[in-house]
């Protein structure tokens, strides 16, 4: 079995966040890297020795779900303390603190849930340029009831008396309100605080460091060796892999399969940029024949869905064979897939799957994921820093099963055609109207429906096409845009003008939910 490989990169400033498997453990990283400071996660287990070698500058414990009275609930070596580095303690992390201290935790008769005015002290320099009243969402149902000996109150609510505390001459922090949410006010002023005056940083983390160390930690680690990257045409794995490119070079090979599944000119876009602009190792594999068989007839969504996901393994297996053994293998894996695949609860409501899952049989040893702490947003930037052209770094959304899941029922290559043309100018008139940048999502449906128009004299009976455009900042829910009907009108007029096989246009005006954003 390969290992599972994360990039570690070597920050002369960092904070440490120690993990004790909370909710929100990324968010506050992130937070961290948004005031400048390299932030790195590590569990809440990690050896005294190794904390030492990574030498941070200030240490987060995050929240978490366990009581401190329980067993097996996750605790650390006290040793922590004596360590004269600054630390803050997040909801669990601040009772842990309070426990391990010598103070009192106990079980409050019902769990508080929302947002919840605090009142700080703000002559701490953890609430600096704070007024005394703030908004923070509060989630917990222990509480500290006595503080541990050395600590002062520093916050409170009606229900939780001791919200916050402080042990100035240690450094040590405690709160039980989560700053890094949205729903806490200024929360990450707090984050700012403890990092640059508690913990005294000074700030030089930027993206260009994150691709500066990280090509050169992946240049110490994979040295000469070979590795492999499965490119999609996503802003993803492009960004892996042009990451890795910088850092090793000709040891790289990309193999792109091309499922014939991608926008208009996407494939070749693809090929152009990474041939010719970074002189990568390319592969690119034209299967669209293959796909375009096994699809042959099927119209149910979730076959269509697998059927392109597993094919996708096996074209990529079969090209990585052709090269033999390599060292590692590439994964544009980034935080949300790594939280997406976490939560197994829910209820499957379409599998998705992101093109370049595991190969089965492909030799090598370990799995290289240089993005897999970073979020969207973050490796946009990354691969704005690396000079991926705006237009790929941008690229809205594109599920891993392309266009097959935009044509409703089965998919040919006449209806692949059709739909790659309308999509081309309702993407061209949406880009005219300078609706490119806010509308999140856009993009045409070739529906199975076919209807009676009139053309000219003559009788039409010919496709129905769906335009879908949404407004959303996470994808799990969206509403539908609101573009002006005149636009709708050109995109309608040009499309039944200019493509043959479709008279009739329709716009969808369901959000999500009770609709998905894709129709399959
Ligand atoms: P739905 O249709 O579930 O889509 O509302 C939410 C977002 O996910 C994208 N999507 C996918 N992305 N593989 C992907 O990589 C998939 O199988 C897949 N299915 C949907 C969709 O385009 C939207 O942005």
């Amino acid at each position: 079995m390969p290992k599972k490989g994360i990039m570690y990169m070597k920050e002369d400033e960092k904070i440490l966040i120690l993990d004790f498997y909370g909710q929100y453990n990324q968010l506050i990283a992130r937070r961290v890297r948004e005031c400048n400071v390299y932030s790195e996660i590590k569990p809440y287990d990690t050896p005294i020795s190794k904390i030492k070698e990574i030498n941070p500058k200030g240490i987060i414990f995050t929240g978490g779900p366990s009581s401190v009275y329980e067993e097996n609930a996750p605790m650390i070596d006290q040793e922590l303390f004596n360590l004269n580095i600054p630390i803050l303690g997040i909801c669990y992390g601040m009772q842990l603190i309070t426990y391990l201290l010598g103070g009192n935790v106990e079980k409050a008769n019902k769990r508080e849930y929302g947002t919840t005015t605090v009142t700080l002290d703000n002559t701490s320099p953890l609430f600096a340029e704070f007024g005394t009243q703030n908004d923070c969402l509060m989630t917990h149902t222990d509480f500290v009831k006595n503080l541990p000996e050395g600590f002062v109150n520093i916050a409170s609510t009606s229900n939780c008396p001791n919200a916050g505390m402080a042990n100035d001459s240690k450094k040590i922090y405690g709160i039980q309100f989560h700053p890094e949410v949205n729903h806490t006010k200024d929360g990450i002023k707090m984050i700012h605080n403890f990092v640059y005056n508690i913990c005294g940083c000074s700030g030089n983390w930027k993206m260009s460091s994150f691709v500066d160390e990280t090509v050169k930690s992946l240049k110490e680690k994979i040295g000469n060796k070979k590795a492999l990257c499965a490119l999609s045409g996503g802003v993803d794995s492009s960004v892996a892999a042009v990451l890795l490119n910088k850092a090793i070079g000709k040891n790289l090979t990309c193999i792109f399969v091309d499922h014939g599944l991608l926008r208009k000119n996407e494939g070749d876009e693809v090929e152009k940029i990474f041939k010719e602009q970074y002189d990568i190792n390319l592969i690119r594999v034209n299967a669209k024949d293959r796909f375009l068989a096994k699809l042959k007839d099927v119209s149910d969504p979730e076959r269509k869905r697998k059927i392109i996901g597993e094919e996708f393994i096996r074209v990529f297996e079969e090209e990585a064979k052709k090269i033999g053994k390599v060292d590692y293998l590439v994964q544009g894996t980034i935080y949300p897939d790594v939280i997406e695949s976490g939560s197994s609860k829910g209820q499957t409501i379409k599998s998705h799957h992101n093109v370049g899952g595991l190969p089965e049989g492909v030799d090598f040893e370990e799995i290289v994921e240089p993005l897999r702490d970073l979020f969207k947003d973050e490796v946009r930037k990354t691969g704005l820093e690396l000079g991926i052209p705006e237009n790929l770094v941008y690229r809205q959304p594109f599920p891993g099963p392309g266009l097959a899941i935009r044509i409703i029922g089965d998919v040919t290559e006449e209806k692949l055609n059709i739909l790659k043309e309308a999509d081309y100018i309702f993407r061209d008139e949406i880009a005219k109207a300078g609706l490119d940048k806010s509308l999140n999502q856009y993009f045409a449906v070739l529906t199975n429906l076919k209807s009676v128009g009139v053309m000219g004299d003559c009788r039409t009976y010919d496709y129905t096409l769906a335009l879908r455009a949404v407004e959303t900042s996470d994808f799990m829910t969206a509403t539908w845009a609101k573009i002006p009907y005149d636009i709708l009108e050109k995109v309608s007029v040009r499309i039944v003008n200019e493509i043959k096989n479709i008279n009739r246009i329709v716009y969808d005006i369901t959000s999500k939910p009770p609709a998905t954003i894709e129709w399959e």
